[in-house]
């Protein structure tokens, strides 16, 4: 691997929303390491993408399996010595539950795990791979549905959905996007969250809304933003493609 490369891992990177990230990722040049629970799929979708001329990388990573997350770390350290971008795009949501009232406690305790402590998880053992990029980025794959804002405004598209337990995980990882992005602007490192908007994936059943590859674009600006690019923000792609900074 060139030492002038850039260097990019996608967790959930697979399939949907994550392996277009990691797609357009390596279309700008990057070498991407594309975090996945399933080997097997991650070498497949790898394949796909060095076929396109992509320097693609699969990597085992389950974000709530701490074992896993190290051996990914170290497997990263290894091979390419640093990274310029984590984006944490790997995410769990159930089937709707009938009410806030009755929504399962194990299913929520599951969303948080993957949602919230897996990105935290990935990224604390990854930073000190992005402190060696000098101009690190992270960006954390929130959701539309996480902006509170949005759920108290009977005018927003969110104002009837339910998924509380999904939405709230993605509302917790919002704090922790501020939180860390505060703590790490001195080191020059960038942590914005971002709302890909309704995305035709198995998450959402392969129903209405928008194709991967633009489900992707908010990401991979955000991932490669400059040095004068935003921090501690959430982050949406208009229809023509510019990004739209969204209430939290
Ligand atoms: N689609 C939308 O409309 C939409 C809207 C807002 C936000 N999002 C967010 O966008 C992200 C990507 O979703 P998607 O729509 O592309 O869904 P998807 O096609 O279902 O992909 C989800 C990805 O996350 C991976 N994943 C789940 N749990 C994991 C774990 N414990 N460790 C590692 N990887 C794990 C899945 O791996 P497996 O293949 O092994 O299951 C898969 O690669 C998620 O964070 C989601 O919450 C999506």
């Amino acid at each position: 691997m060139s030492s002038t490369n850039r260097i990019a891992l996608v967790t959930g990177a697979n399939k949907g929303i994550g392996l277009a990230i990691a797609r357009q990722l390596g279309a700008r040049g990057y070498s991407v390491w594309l975090g996945c629970r399933d080997l097997k799929r991650g070498e497949a979708a790898a394949d796909t993408l060095r076929k396109a001329g992509i320097d693609a990388h699969a990597v085992q990573l389950d974000v709530t399996d701490a074992i896993s997350v190290a051996g990914a770390a170290a497997t990263v350290e290894r091979e390419a010595g640093w990274l310029d971008a984590l984006v944490n795009n790997a995410g769990l949501m159930f089937a709707p539950p009938p009410s806030v009232a009755e929504e399962s406690i194990d299913e929520m305790a599951q969303m948080f795990e993957t949602n919230v402590f897996g990105v935290m998880r990935v990224t604390q053992a990854f930073l000190p791979f992005l402190r060696k990029s000098g101009s690190a980025r992270i960006v954390m794959m929130s959701s539309g549905l996480s902006s509170l804002g949005e759920a108290l405004d009977m005018r927003s598209e969110t104002w009837p959905v339910g998924f509380a337990g999904y939405c709230a995980s993605k509302t917790a990882l919002n704090m922790l996007t501020v939180k860390l992005a505060k703590e790490l602007a001195s080191e020059g490192i960038k942590v914005n969250a971002v709302d890909p908007g309704l995305t035709s994936t198995d998450m959402t059943g392969n129903g209405p809304g928008h194709s991967p590859d633009e489900g992707a674009r908010p990401a991979v600006a955000l991932a490669t933003t400059h040095a004068y690019g935003p921090t501690a923000g959430l982050y949406a792609c208009t229809d023509s493609g510019d990004l739209l900074l969204k209430q939290w």
